[in-house]
């Protein structure tokens, strides 16, 4: 019989979203399927803007709505980025910001992100170094980083802002596990042409609705525009994404379930030889693993339906992106790889001919 298969690569949530969206999508009935909207006859965009702006507290001209966080980032860049200008971005992160400058002949610059003995850090000196040596017309901070899992700190943020009013920047908030919103409008607040972009893919196990949004400074103007539509989002994601809004509880126990596993992968998978377990806020971790024993784990662990992320990136090749699954899922994933390890020499390098 096939082994089922346990995603833990994409940094989805596996505990899948709240009963009050499978109740949202159930009520979904002939009007929100085969109309449009009509909140424009009240000046609105949508009710999920009007919903997030009252969240936020901004106008809910301040609100985007897009296609998964993914379809805003593009769209910032279309929007702002001309060919031959520069996107700086971390040195460390998702592939993706480099390919969609990429696609507008845009330029990219990475700005670095320390290494320290349990977890990557942002240094704003080495920071505000590149940018005033790069001048980039657009710059993107992700917190967390995705593959890092580290955060900038509140008061980083607030030190570097004011001096990037040349450019337009991006807070990508994709990776937030908290429902914290008051230092989105202090943010933006600092830095108008600020543009915090957030999902309902990670925190609020959305990811198959594609429903993204972000919260703008007041001179983001142009990027307001450009995401405008004239005849509404999708209906029933709104109305899914509002369901899950309102369950806070319920996402409130998820991040607590995640919080103990995580500690149960530093304690665990920290003490095996030759591995270090970078500390992360995210719903992923980053493990650095003995580069000996990388093919041989990842046809051990694939061999039994376990699928994590073996990273392939130039400076992160022998690191391990795991996204924190259900505690089941976690506590198989853990027990496999310990079990793969008790049979490595001391080297991490496996014992050629064990039945694994
Ligand atoms: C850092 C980061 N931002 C944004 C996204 C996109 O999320 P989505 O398009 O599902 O909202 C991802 C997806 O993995 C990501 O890693």
């Amino acid at each position: 019989m096939a082994t089922e298969k346990i995603y833990l690569d994409r940094n989805e949530n596996n505990y899948g979203p709240s009963p009050a969206c499978f109740e949202a999508l159930r009520n979904a009935g002939t009007p929100l399927l085969s109309t449009y909207t009509r909140v424009f006859t009240r000046g609105s965009k949508s009710v999920l803007s009007e919903r997030l702006a009252k969240d936020f507290a901004v106008t809910e001209d301040q609100i985007l709505i897009g296609y998964g966080a993914e379809h805003l980032l593009k769209q910032v860049i279309r929007c702002y980025l001309g060919k031959g200008e520069r996107l700086l971005i971390p040195a460390y992160s998702w592939w993706y910001y480099k390919n969609i400058a990429d696609e507008v002949g845009g330029l990219s610059s990475e700005y670095p992100l320390i290494e320290g003995t349990d977890g990557f850090e942002f240094n704003a000196t080495q920071f505000l170094k590149v940018y005033q040596e790069k001048k980039p017309k657009v710059v993107f901070f992700a917190s967390p980083n995705n593959p890092t899992g580290n955060s900038i700190s509140l008061e980083d943020l607030k030190m570097v802002l004011p001096k990037l009013k040349d450019a337009v920047v991006v807070l990508d908030e994709a990776y937030v596990y908290y429902d914290e919103k008051k230092h989105v409008r202090d943010l933006i607040a600092i830095h108008s042409k600020l543009i915090v972009i957030r999902t309902f893919s990670k925190y609020y196990a959305l990811a198959g609705m594609r429903i993204g949004y972000a919260v703008c400074g007041l001179e983001a103007t142009e990027i307001v525009q450009y995401n405008n539509v004239y005849l509404g989002y999708h209906r029933v994601s709104e109305m899914v994404a509002i369901a899950a809004l309102d369950s806070v509880d319920y996402y409130r126990g998820i991040s607590a379930k995640m919080a103990t596993d995580k500690k149960i992968y530093y304690d665990e998978l920290g003490r095996l030889p030759g591995f270090t377990v970078y500390k992360s806020d995210a719903n992923f971790i980053l493990v650095k693993i003995p580069a000996e024993i990388k093919a041989d784990l990842k046809k051990f662990l694939t061999d039994r339906g376990l699928i994590i992320k073996f990273m392939d990136e130039e400076l992160l090749n022998t690191h391990l992106r795991i996204t924190i699954g259900t505690q089941e899922q976690n506590k198989k994933l853990v027990e496999a790889i310990q079990a793969f390890m008790a049979v490595a020499e001391p080297s991490g390098r496996p014992v050629i001919g064990i039945d694994r």
